[in-house]
């Protein structure tokens, strides 16, 4: 857009104990989309273009991706588009109000090879019984991961809370890949994952426990295809040639 159409779109979480106000912060009433770990906000601004009628928030550790991100949508005039510093952990579990949201995008977490990190993983059972929580009746969640441990623990686990499908092929909206992520994958011919799941209606009570009851996500990532638990899915000969970064 032309220079003085150009629209501020990063936006603050606030304090941690305050849950964020979406009409604060979109000044509207719309459906709403939430992109946990944005990265450089290529979903999130393409999702915006498309569909104007819905607000968009994206989060995102890394103040470069994320300035990016919100330079992406500000350029481009949308005013629904916006973007938050902040661990998406904290915000979907500690945050974001409940039936506030829905849709939840989780695209390529990042599997945290090292088993001192995994506890930075953003997929848990806190966090799915979290995204659960704060979807609408009804609401979706979509993930998608080229990491095939993380995939596996995904579809073992958030079945017992969402109606779970995987996704054959890549979005209709987006052929070449909804993220930069998803398209680096595919030039190093790795396999993706995808997953269209929508939210099972049980009381709170129910789904909470059964989140208590999931397994850790404590899988080794470091060889996608080769890990102690998954030799189900390989990874293509490419794949198996190179190094993960
Ligand atoms: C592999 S990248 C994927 C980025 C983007 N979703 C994509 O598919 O291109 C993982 C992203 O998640 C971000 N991230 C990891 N943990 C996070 C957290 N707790 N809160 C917010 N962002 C996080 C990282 O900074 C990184 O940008």
């Amino acid at each position: 857009m032309p220079k003085d159409q150009w629209v501020r779109t990063r936006v603050p979480l606030e304090r941690r104990s305050e849950p964020f106000d979406w009409l604060r912060a979109f000044g509207r009433v719309a459906p709403r989309v939430l992109d946990l770990g944005c990265g450089n906000g290529l979903y999130l601004v393409s999702s915006a273009l498309r569909r104007p009628t819905h607000d968009h928030l994206g989060i995102e550790l890394v103040p470069p991706a994320l300035r990016l991100a919100s330079l992406r949508a500000g350029q481009r005039g949308l005013s629904h588009c916006k973007f938050a510093w902040g661990d998406a952990t904290e915000f979907i579990v500690s945050r974001c109000p409940t039936a506030s949201v829905d849709e939840v995008h989780l695209y390529h977490p990042q599997p945290y090879y090292d088993a001192s990190k995994v506890d930075r993983r953003q997929l848990a059972p806190r966090t799915l019984f979290a995204i659960w929580r704060a979807l609408v009746p009804g609401g979706l969640f979509v993930f998608q991961t080229d990491n095939p441990a993380y995939w596996k623990w995904t579809a073992e686990h958030a079945p017992r809370l969402f109606d779970w499908h995987e996704q054959p092929g890549p979005w209709a909206d987006a052929p070449a890949g909804r993220t930069l992520r998803e398209i680096r994958a595919r030039a190093q011919g790795l396999e993706i994952f995808r997953a269209l799941a929508t939210r099972l209606e049980l009381d709170a009570a129910t789904a909470e426990a059964r989140a208590a009851n999931m397994r850790a996500p404590t899988f080794d990532a470091n060889k996608p295809g080769h890990g102690p638990e998954d030799t189900s899915r390989e990874p293509s000969s490419a794949a198996r040639s190179r190094r993960r970064p």
